[in-house]
This record gives structure tokens, C-alpha cells and sequence, in this order.
């Protein structure tokens, strides 16, 4: 080790999980006597933690390679890739950048010092091994202290959707224990945060062998000082009732469900394996606004699946009328290498009819969240102060429990960031609310 420890930047693409394992990272880094700077400049050691899921998530990383190249030449900086691309596309990554010295995997982040270490003496080398254990339960994320925070329940992913690289580069499903969790909580409430939001990449197919999902929700929700309680991402096949209750009738577990579709048409649903039907979906829906009917509900889309035609595609969109989502993420189908969609179907639709389709479905999600927003005016909602609105220092910006970001005056109310206060709705846009504190 040099005299000064070496500073170390990271930079994270990607989904929460992986800003959660960059939290890992920093941790184990910091115990093996690294620093952490802000930028690549003043850097020894740059980290790019990437993510896999769409080929444009590939092209960013890429790009920020090329960034350091002349960094690299200048002074010797030691680059490593982390996360799902390393996982993805492992040696041939290595071999392929010459910018490259170390590669690891999203299981493999213990073996990062051990690694840096050899980087810095000119041996490259990688760790990509996938475990059926690793849930890093003994390590504390090295958090950016604040209002809310995330705890990662469970890793990896079993359903293996015929479109998603995620199974390989996350492997199998396994989850912390109950204990170790609400224990995390307990620790991060302390600390004066009000707000935790439970990951996995199938959280709720949670279990530890004596708990489920619902079990873990209404733990967490327990915990002293905790006023919220948020999960992501859950896949529509594991919502029984019990979940639906804790989800419904718990005050501090928040009314909103991120329920990805992904398509609306039957045919191409069996073609993803998504395991559920368009009427199996929609009667879902309905099950859970019947339960809980100021539930928020949310959802991923992905357009031109290998052979969606015209009609099929039309289904989607029909859907979307039917159920009104609050929100909708809107993606258009991306091959990656390994699924089980690259190996067995041909990416068939064209890219110009591909981005079409997502043009159409975001225009028509846009009216109807603006809409969603606008029925809320007159309203009085609970939001939980973030911090300073982005436009002006005299407003505040928070979430309501259904996740929409509002915006509100500051004046004479006494609040600060981890305040809950009542919000009188007066305007909205696609994306935000506006009110006043009362
Ligand atoms: N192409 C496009 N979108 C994808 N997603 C996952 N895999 C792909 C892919 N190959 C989307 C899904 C998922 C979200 C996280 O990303 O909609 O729910
Ligand atoms: Fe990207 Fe999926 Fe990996 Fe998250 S889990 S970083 S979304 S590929």
C-alpha cells in the first residue's frame, strides 16, 4: 500500500441495486484503507459499475471508457469494471478494452482490494464467479446519510423472462435473513433516516426459509422511527393476499406498486414467459384496487418484442387505456447476448418500427399520468420532505407515499428534509405536483 492511500471514484449506471452495491463497494474499500474522491482527475482508481439490461446501457459504459484513456496514459489510472456488463461479457471485455485491469462481478466484490492491489503492481485480472450464497449481509453499505436508503432483501433472479440478461449476470435467487434486515433498519433509523425502500430483482419472491415477503414488510414497517416503507421490484406472480393486506392495511407501507406488464398481448407474453395472462394481469389489478383503492400503480414496457406485429402491439396500448398507470417506463426491446429470447428468436422488428412504438405508448402514457396528476388538485396529500426543489432554494421537494414528486413554498412552515407534512395540491404537470404546506 503507498504512502497516501489511494482515492478511489466510482461512478454507478444502472438500476438501485447497483447504486446499493456501489454502497458495498465503498464499504469494502474503505476498510482496506482507500479514499473516495468525486471525479476521475483526482482518481488512482476509477470504477465504472455498470449495468447490462439494454444495449444502450452497454454504449454509455463504453463511452466513459474512452473518456480515460488519456488519463490513463497520463498517470497510470487503474480502471475497473463492476456489475452486470463485467458479469455479461467477462473475458472477452477484458481481452477486447485494453483500458481495462479489473473486472468483477456483482457476487464477487469481496475480492476487489485483493484485486485493486495486483492492478496497481500491472496484473490485470478478474473475478466473475456467480454464488448461490453471497447476500453481503455482514456488510454495512457506506450510505450517503439522508432521509430515505435502500436495503437489499434479495439478490439475483430465478424467473429467466426470455428478454432479460439479469439471470446470468445476478444468478440465482437468495435472500438475507429477516432478522438482519429489520436490524439494518434499526441502524439506519437511528441515524435519522425515515424512509426505506426494500430491493431485490424479484423481491417479493423473498424468503428465508421461515419468513415470506409479507412477513419482512410488516417487519421493517415496525421499526421505530421508520415512517415509510417502499418495495422494488416485484413480478406480478407473487402477490398473494397476505401481501395485498400488509400492502393495504399498514399505515407506514406505502400505497404504491411498481407492477411490470411489459406487454399487453397474450402471444408475446407466453414469448417472454411471464407466466401470466392479459386477464390474469388485469384481474390482479383489480384485486389490488379493490383491497387498497388509492393504491398507485406503475409499470415497465417493453415494445417490439421479436415478432410483435401491428395488432399485437395495439393490445399494449389498449391496456394502458384500460388500466391508467400512474407512470409507465417505456422501453424498446433490446437482444442480449445469452437470453433465452436471443437464442430462440429472431429481433425481427425493425428499429425504426421499434422506436415508433415507444414514441406512441410515451405520448399516450404522458396524457394519461398528467391527467392521474390533475385529478389530484384540490386534494391534501402527506409528503415526505427530500430536500431543496431543483428550480428554486425557496421550495421544498418531497414524495407523496404514492412516490410522485411534489413541489411546495417554503415559507414560514418550519420543516426540513425527514418532515412529514400535509401538502393542499394546486397544480401539476406530467411529472410533478404543486402545492402549498398547510
Ligand atoms: N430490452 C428492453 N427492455 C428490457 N427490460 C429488461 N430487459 C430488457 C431488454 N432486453 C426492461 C423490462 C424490465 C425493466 C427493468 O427493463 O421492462 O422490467
Ligand atoms: Fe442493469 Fe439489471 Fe444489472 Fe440492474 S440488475 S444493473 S438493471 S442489468
Amino acid at each position: 500500500m503507498p504512502l497516501r492511500p489511494p482515492a478511489v471514484f466510482i461512478e454507478t449506471f444502472g438500476c438501485q441495486m447497483n447504486e446499493y452495491d456501489t454502497e458495498l463497494v465503498r464499504s469494502i474499500l474503505k476498510d482496506n484503507g482507500y479514499r473516495f474522491t468525486d471525479s476521475a482527475d483526482t482518481a488512482d482508481v476509477v470504477l465504472l459499475n455498470t449495468c447490462a439490461i439494454r444495449e444502450n446501457a452497454h454504449n454509455k459504459v463504453y463511452g466513459h471508457l474512452g473518456a480515460l484513456k488519456a488519463l490513463k496514459e497520463d498517470k497510470g489510472l487503474v480502471i475497473g469494471v463492476l456489475g452486470c456488463m463485467a458479469q455479461n461479457l467477462k473475458k472477452d471485455l477484458l481481452e477486447e478494452n485494453s483500458l481495462i485491469d479489473v473486472l468483477a462481478g456483482p457476487d464477487s466484490y469481496r475480492a476487489l482490494p485483493e484485486l485493486l492491489e495486483k492492478a496497481a503492481a500491472g496484473r490485470k485480472g478478474m473475478a466473475v464467479d456467480l454464488s448461490e450464497y453471497e447476500t453481503y449481509t455482514d456488510i454495512t453499505p457506506d450510505r450517503i446519510e439522508g432521509v430515505a436508503a435502500w436495503i437489499a432483501v434479495m439478490r439475483g433472479c430465478d424467473n429467466f423472462c426470455t428478454f432479460c440478461v439479469v439471470p446470468y449476470t445476478r444468478g440465482r435467487e437468495r435472500s438475507r435473513e429477516l432478522d438482519g434486515v429489520v436490524r439494518e433498519a434499526e441502524a439506519l433509523a437511528a441515524s435519522g433516516c425515515k424512509q426505506v425502500t426494500l430491493l431485490g430483482q424479484n423481491v417479493n419472491s423473498y424468503r428465508d426459509g421461515t419468513h415470506d415477503f409479507a412477513d419482512l414488510l410488516l417487519a421493517v414497517a415496525e421499526v421505530r422511527g421508520i415512517e415509510r416503507v417502499r418495495f422494488i421490484s416485484p413480478h406480478p406472480k407473487d402477490f398473494p393476499e397476505k401481501l395485498l393486506e400488509a400492502v393495504a392495511g399498514h399505515p407506514r407501507i406505502c400505497k404504491h406498486i411498481h407492477l411490470p406488464l411489459q406487454t399487453g398481448n397474450d402471444r408475446i407474453l407466453q414469448l417472454m414467459d411471464r407466466t401470466y395472462t392479459r386477464a390474469e394481469y388485469l384481474a390482479l389489478v383489480d384485486q389490488i384496487r379493490t383491497r387498497c383503492p388509492e393504491i398507485i400503480l406503475t409499470t415497465d414496457i417493453i415494445a417490439g418484442f421479436c415478432s410483435e406485429t401491428d395488432e399485437e402491439f395495439a393490445d399494449t396500448e389498449d391496456l394502458l387505456r384500460e388500466v391508467e398507470y400512474h407512470l409507465a417506463y417505456i422501453f424498446q426491446y433490446s437482444e442480449r447476448k445469452n437470453t433465452i429470447a436471443a437464442r430462440k428468436y429472431a429481433d425481427d422488428v425493425p428499429a425504426g418500427v421499434k422506436a415508433a412504438r415507444v414514441t406512441k405508448l410515451v405520448e399516450f402514457q404522458r396524457g394519461i399520468s398528467l391527467k392521474k396528476n390533475r385529478e389530484m388538485i384540490g386534494k391534501t396529500v402527506e409528503v415526505l420532505v427530500e430536500g431543496e426543489g431543483k428550480r428554486s432554494r425557496d421550495q421544498w421537494m418531497g414524495r407523496t407515499d404514492g412516490n410522485i414528486v411534489a413541489v411546495f413554498s417554503k415559507t414560514g412552515n418550519g420543516l426540513k428534509p425527514g418532515s412529514l407534512t400535509s401538502v393542499r395540491i394546486t397544480d401539476a404537470t406530467v411529472t410533478t405536483l404543486y402545492g402549498e404546506s398547510v
